[in-house]
This record gives C-alpha cells, sequence and structure tokens, in this order.
C-alpha cells in the first residue's frame, strides 16, 4: 500500500512529454508549459495560408491543443476566414443576444462585452464549449478585442488526454463506455439565467464519457460542469459522484492546465473536444470583450 499521493499523473505526463515532436519549417511554436499552450510566431492570418503552413499549424495545434498568434490585426471576416479553412462554422444558440465589438449582429460569431453591468461572463467556469450539441464544437478562435487595463483576463485551458491518462486504470474502466446527457439548459438557464425562444428549448445531446480524438487517435475524457448533467448508466446518485470527482480532477489538475494571458491584438485557438477552459474574470468592474468564431466537423465525439 502507498502511503503518497496519486503518481498517475506524473506517469500521465511522462508518457506526454515523451510525444514525438518533430520540428516546425513554415511556423515557429513556442510551449508556455509542458503539457499545454503555445505561441506561434511566423504566420500572418490576414493572409492566404499556403496548405503546407496550414497544415503545419494544425499539427501544432495538436500537440498543444490551446495556440495564441499575437501582433494579428484582423477584421471579423478574415477571422471567420481563418476558422473557415477548418470546417463549418456554428452558429450558437445565444449568438442573438449578443453584439459583436462592431455593433453589428452575426451568427457566426459570438460576441460578448463583460463591464461593470455584467452579471456574468461567457465562459466563467470549467468547460467545453456547447457540449451540448449533436454536433459539438470541435474548435474555438477567440479574439478579445477590449483588454482589461488592469492586465487580468486570462485565459485557462486543461488537457483532456491528460486528465482521463491520469486516472488510475480501475477508475478509467469504470468510465469507458459510459455516456453522459449534455444539457443546454444547465448552462444557459439555470448558468446564465436566459431562455430559449418561445416554444423552443436548448439542445440536450448523449456523448461519450471518455471519447478518441479522430486527428490522435488517443483517449480523452468528455464531461464538463457546465453541461454535463447526468451519467446515463448511472443512478442518480452514482452520476453525481462521478462526476464531482471528475469535475474537481480537472479543476485540480494544476500539472495538466495553463493560463494563456492576452495581448492586443491576439487569437487564440483551442481544440474544444481535447481540451476545457475558464474565462478568469478577474477583472471586474473593467471590460473585457470578445468575439469567437467556432468551428463544427459534422461528427460528434466517438468513444
Ligand atoms: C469562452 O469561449 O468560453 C470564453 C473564453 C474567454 O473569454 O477567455
Amino acid at each position: 500500500m502507498s502511503f503518497y499521493r496519486d503518481f498517475y499523473d506524473k506517469q500521465a505526463i511522462e508518457g506526454w512529454n515523451a510525444l514525438e515532436r518533430r520540428p516546425f519549417e513554415t511556423i515557429t511554436v513556442k510551449r508556455l508549459a509542458p503539457t499545454i499552450g503555445a505561441e506561434i510566431t511566423g504566420v500572418d492570418l490576414s493572409k492566404d495560408i499556403p496548405d503546407h503552413q496550414f497544415e503545419e499549424i494544425r499539427r501544432a495545434l495538436d500537440e498543444n491543443l490551446a495556440v495564441i498568434f499575437r501582433d494579428q490585426t484582423l477584421t471579423t471576416e478574415q477571422h471567420k476566414a481563418f476558422a473557415r479553412r477548418f470546417g463549418t462554422l456554428h452558429r450558437h444558440e445565444l449568438a442573438s443576444n449578443a453584439v459583436v465589438a462592431g455593433g453589428s449582429l452575426d451568427p457566426e460569431i459570438l460576441g460578448w462585452k463583460t463591464g461593470p453591468q455584467s452579471r456574468y461572463t461567457a465562459g466563467d467556469a470549467w468547460h467545453h464549449d456547447v457540449s451540448c450539441d449533436p454536433q459539438p464544437i470541435w474548435g474555438s478562435l477567440l479574439r478579445v478585442t477590449k483588454l482589461p487595463p488592469s492586465g487580468g483576463g486570462d485565459t485557462a485551458f486543461a488537457n483532456m488526454y491528460l486528465a482521463y491518462e491520469s486516472l488510475s486504470d480501475r477508475f478509467k474502466s469504470l468510465l469507458d463506455g459510459l455516456t453522459a446527457i449534455h444539457d443546454g439548459g444547465l448552462a444557459w438557464t439555470a448558468g446564465y439565467g436566459a431562455q430559449p425562444d418561445p416554444g423552443k428549448s436548448y439542445p440536450q445531446s448523449e456523448h461519450p464519457v471518455v471519447a478518441r480524438h479522430p486527428r490522435t487517435g488517443r483517449k480523452f475524457l468528455y464531461v464538463n460542469s457546465a453541461f454535463t448533467a447526468r451519467i446515463v448508466q448511472l443512478g442518480k446518485d452514482e452520476s453525481d459522484a462521478v462526476l464531482n470527482l471528475l469535475f474537481r480532477h480537472v479543476e485540480k489538475g494544476l500539472a495538466f492546465q495553463t493560463r494563456i494571458h492576452w495581448s492586443p491584438n491576439s487569437l487564440l485557438f483551442w481544440d474544444n473536444w481535447a481540451t476545457q477552459h475558464h474565462a478568469v474574470w478577474d477583472y471586474f468592474p473593467e471590460e473585457r470583450w470578445g468575439e469567437r468564431a467556432s468551428v463544427v466537423i459534422g461528427s460528434a465525439p466517438q468513444a
């Protein structure tokens, strides 16, 4: 019997850091932490990116899961054009409540303006974006168009491959094969007080608790505290206990998290299946504005 705290996470991290990482030819990738996050330079996202460079950006995302491009002066159309290279642009249920920085409404952009009157800000809890959709967002690309002067407003990320791999084998085998209901009403009505249009309800979908990533073939944990309501195959108390354990596991997994600090004219791109993120609201009552384009790829996470 061991009296030491779990060693599983160290073994998982060792495996992650032993992954082969080939050099890049057309971009420079600086890792921000050993287990997640990188900064990419050497590319101008306002231009049409050549295929080889595009493939290198995809690989940098696969390897680092959340990547930030700094000093990019992008219009909303250029932001969307880059996002569209990866799939179809997602239309958010709450997009009609959101105003982008220019004041117009665009169903392909989720915009928000957090300030002294705000009761909540988008994403102020660990979550995958919109996991309640039948084909949930695979990639999100965010520009923060107004930064709080205090320097706050980081976005924190957690690596969901490592969240899974750092569990014990016995616990992993309990989770493998389970499915969970993800409920938009939990995040948006219970969380934000938003109501669906009359006669409609927010989406609810069933997804595997542990899924296999289509690009990397690795298993990742796919439950989050904002949207995941219950595990279908367990009793209510069992489901609550297991979900709470998993939510705490993600929250306290500092070794597989990072915080990405914003600077003006940055674009942050994350793999929304293999990560969770949390927008840190430490700048109240200052303002922070965001515009997010998100990408769906015509499929849902599969076990
Ligand atoms: C989100 O997309 O959930 C918000 C992220 C952020 O504002 O940093």
